[in-house]
């Protein structure tokens, strides 16, 4: 069982429980109270339908696709990306579900983010490719304490800090790994940046969620800070593919 809760710089205030077993159900998504409004079948609801198109064929091969479609003020940034390690294919169900669902949740909404598992979809009237995205972000753990958390804290900190590292200078922005803990017990992790921040900007990002730790998980059991562009994931069991 997942508790979620919104960050602090989330505009939206949620408590939500989440069963989060298979990928294909969101994680949380976000209809932006900034952006403007648009109607069906106007210009922005076509750049839309455009705009996600493009995402379909571009995300898969690369795990990473941006796009944007016509002219201000109608025009449409979007961005997708994959989890490092999921397939060309699973990334393309993901991406396509997304598009549908974000549709569905946030209709009429000129921005929105949503979150799986496997995949990240936004869109946006303003052009946010290249910065980091300090309004979206949610926290999800695992309601399970750990009985010492000040040295798990630390070993989850040792090792998503590691991660962190490794993800800024990668080509993918991205990076799993484990540390063994006590008992032949294993501590999992996961770092990822979306490919349009530079990696300086990636390692900010990633540091920023690094440092939300305490607020979102103290010992909890497993957690995530997911952000618009950047997400950090601890757990006791590997949830990766291989
Ligand atoms: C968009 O519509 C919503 C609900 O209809 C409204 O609350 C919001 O103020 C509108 N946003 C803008 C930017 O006009
Ligand atoms: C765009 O709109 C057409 C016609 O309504 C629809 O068939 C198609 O699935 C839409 N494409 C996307 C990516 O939503
Ligand atoms: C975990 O710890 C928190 C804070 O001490 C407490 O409120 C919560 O009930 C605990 N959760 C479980 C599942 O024991």
């Amino acid at each position: 069982m997942y508790f979620s809760r919104s960050a602090p710089l989330c505009l939206l205030s949620f408590t939500l429980l989440l069963h989060i077993v298979v990928g294909l159900h969101p994680l949380f998504h976000i209809c932006s109270s900034l952006a403007g409004n648009y109607t069906a079948d106007d210009t922005f609801d076509m750049n839309l339908n455009k705009s996600m198109g493009s995402l379909f064929y571009k995300t898969p091969p690369t795990g990473f696709g941006i796009s944007y479609v016509g002219k201000d003020p109608d025009r449409v940034y979007g961005v997708a990306i994959c989890r490092g390690d999921v397939s060309s294919a699973d990334c393309k169900t993901c991406v396509v579900e997304a598009s549908s669902e974000i549709r569905k949740r946030c209709t009429n909404n000129e921005g929105a983010i949503i979150w799986y598992d496997n995949c990240l979809l936004k869109y946006s009237n303003e052009e946010f490719f290249g910065k980091i995205d300090n309004r979206n972000k949610v926290y999800l753990y695992n309601i399970n304490n750990v009985s010492d958390s000040t040295s798990f804290n630390a070993k989850v900190k040792e090792l998503i800090s590691g991660l962190s590292n490794e993800a800024y200078l990668s080509q993918l922005m991205f990076a799993t790994g484990e540390l063994e803990l006590e008992k032949s017990k294993k501590l999992y992790g996961l770092t990822q940046c979306t490919r349009d921040l530079s990696s300086i900007d990636c390692k900010k990002c990633l540091d920023g969620a690094i440092s939300e730790l305490p607020s979102c998980c103290d010992g909890k059991q497993g957690g995530r800070v997911v952000g618009g562009s950047c997400n950090i994931r601890y757990e006791l069991y590997a949830f990766v593919n291989a």
